[in-house]
């Protein structure tokens, strides 16, 4: 089983003597039975090799570029203090993950402020911290900024965050006419080339260049080209020296199951490189400096989710479900996009697959699905479910409906485990009611 997917969970995983789960040499079972269930677990170490083969693979080709991590994937202290260390910027999307960052000691120039609808609290925040960049979003906004900054005598380099009308797809890239987009200025129809005349007439804003984001879990790299291609021609067409930067955005995609095959980061640096490098030059301008801001791939795979069946209903001629401790509360994403994960039993990963179950969670929602069809070993009740590749978007996104508190994460690495963020408490629960 475990070679079975030995693209989806991380490569430290490994079968105990016992047939337990190991990861990061650290023995799942026993890891829930100290820490409790649901259970995040991360491999540090492949966090850590994970952004240094993103900041590698960028720097082959040029030492200009910025990795940003996108926050929104984990926004947890320890991986926000990990991604400081080894050197990356970080984009963050409001006011709560500015602070997070800063808590965790990004030097501010090394932050992004992104978000469609940021609040002057928000921008005020970033301003006052000094943050590198503001991606701007809206007329709104820059109106907003330039007060902001006239109000307290400072200058806010931007980008400008374009929508180049390329929708990815799994299978083939397709231009778009006019995106239609809560995101980002449409290059088509002139609203892009507004922003940038917008921003070069505000004193208190530095135009730095563009920005723009296609999409997420992409596994055709073709939509980058496209991408460059059409910026590239914006680019030209408003001119100026002060478009020096352009963020290519996040996206790469993960495997959540063995059947996807997701480029290798290495492939995804030499695409946009590649095409930067090429689409600038095609138009006659300078090689802009290149960012980067991946979040699910930064994170995903690092991290698995185990949880422990409570109860196995078995419906006669209909189907067998196995309920575990948590659900739609630390992992929204079965429900929200219908996503796959390919569940095993971390306390008896080598056993073979003998049915097929629905993992259900404990939510009072018929919709409460954490694997529709999943192909397991008899399972019974204390048997650990363990959900592979749950590292983003996971707890980044989780809520206490039903008044579930959220997990415990535990970071991994050579064979110890360290405790990075406690299981929510009821008392956590209360904690802001004032009636
Ligand atoms: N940059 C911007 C401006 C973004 O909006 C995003 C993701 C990223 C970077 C990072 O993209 P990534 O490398 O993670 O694909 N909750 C959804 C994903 C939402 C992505 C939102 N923006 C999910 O669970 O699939």
């Amino acid at each position: 089983m475990i070679t079975l997917l030995e693209h989806v969970l991380p490569p430290s995983a490994e079968a105990t003597p016992e047939g337990h789960l190991a990861i990061g040499g650290c023995d799942l079972v026993r890891l829930a039975d100290e820490h409790g269930t649901p259970l995040v677990v991360y491999d540090e170490g492949l966090l850590r090799q994970t952004a240094r083969a993103y900041r590698e693979a960028f720097r082959v080709h040029s030492p200009d570029v910025d990795v940003f991590y996108a926050s929104k994937a984990y926004f947890g202290m320890a991986m926000l203090k990990l991604a400081a260390e080894e050197g990356l910027g970080v984009d963050v999307a409001s006011g709560g993950e500015l602070a997070a960052a800063l808590r965790a000691g990004f030097p501010p120039e090394r932050i992004e402020l992104h978000g469609n609808n940021k609040d002057a609290a928000e921008i005020a925040a970033a301003l006052e911290a000094k943050v590198g960049m503001v991606v701007v979003d809206s007329l709104d906004e820059i109106a907003l900024l330039h007060r902001l900054c006239r109000e307290r005598g400072v200058t806010q380099r931007v980008l400008v965050r374009v929508t180049p009308g390329v929708k990815p797809s799994t299978h083939a890239f397709i231009s778009t006419g006019q995106l239609d987009s809560k995101f980002g200025f449409s290059i088509e129809g002139g609203a892009a080339a507004e922003a940038v005349a917008a921003c070069r007439a505000a004193s208190g804003i530095e135009l730095a260049g563009l920005h723009c984001h296609i999409g997420s879990q992409i596994f055709e790299l073709g939509s980058y080209p496209a991408a460059a291609a059409i910026v590239a021609d914006f680019a030209a067409s408003v001119g100026g020296d002060d478009l020096g930067i352009a963020n290519m955005g996040g996206g790469l995609g993960i495997a959540y199951t063995d059947e996807h095959e997701p480029p290798s980061i290495e492939h995804f640096a030499d695409v946009v490189m590649e095409s930067v490098a090429r689409e600038w030059a095609r138009v006659g301008l300078p090689m802009p400096r290149v960012q980067v801001e991946p979040g699910r791939s930064m994170v995903a795979r690092a991290g698995v989710t185990v949880y422990r069946v409570g109860t196995v209903k078995r419906i006669l001629d209909v189907r067998n479900y196995v309920a575990v401790d948590g659900g739609m509360s630390d992992l929204m994403r079965p429900m929200l996009y219908g996503s796959i994960y390919q569940p095993l039993l971390a306390n008896r990963a080598d056993d073979e697959a003998t049915g097929t179950f629905r993992v259900v969670g404990k939510h009072c929602e018929s919709g409460d699905i954490l694997v529709p069809e999943a192909h397991l070993p008899d399972v019974a009740v204390g048997d650990l479910v363990c959900l592979p590749a749950t590292g983003a978007y996971g707890i980044s996104m989780a809520s206490n409906y039903n008044g579930v508190t959220r997990p415990a994460v535990v970071f991994v690495d050579g064979g110890k485990a360290r405790l990075v963020t406690r299981r929510e408490t009821h008392d956590d629960l209360f904690a802001r009611e004032l009636g």
